[in-house]
């Protein structure tokens, strides 16, 4: 089964952290808020450790597609 990171962009605080770590999966829209425009753009594991995990508010989270 596949999955997708999504960002609550309600709970985001523009932190920055996931887009500098990762961005080929997200960027900052013109809110200042993080958008997951590439899912595929690294592994789950890499999505995992690198954004989910460091997000300082957790507002990253697996969908099932
Ligand atoms: Fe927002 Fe969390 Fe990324 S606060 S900018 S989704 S690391």
């Amino acid at each position: 089964m596949n999955r997708e990171a999504k960002v609550d962009q309600d709970m985001c605080i523009g932190c920055g952290i996931c887009a500098d770590n990762l961005p080929d999966v997200f960027h900052m829209d013109s809110n200042g808020k993080a958008e997951c425009f590439d899912p595929g753009g690294a592994t789950e594991e890499e999505i995992q450790l690198q954004a989910i995990d460091l997000c300082p508010v957790t507002c990253i989270h697996w969908q099932q597609e």
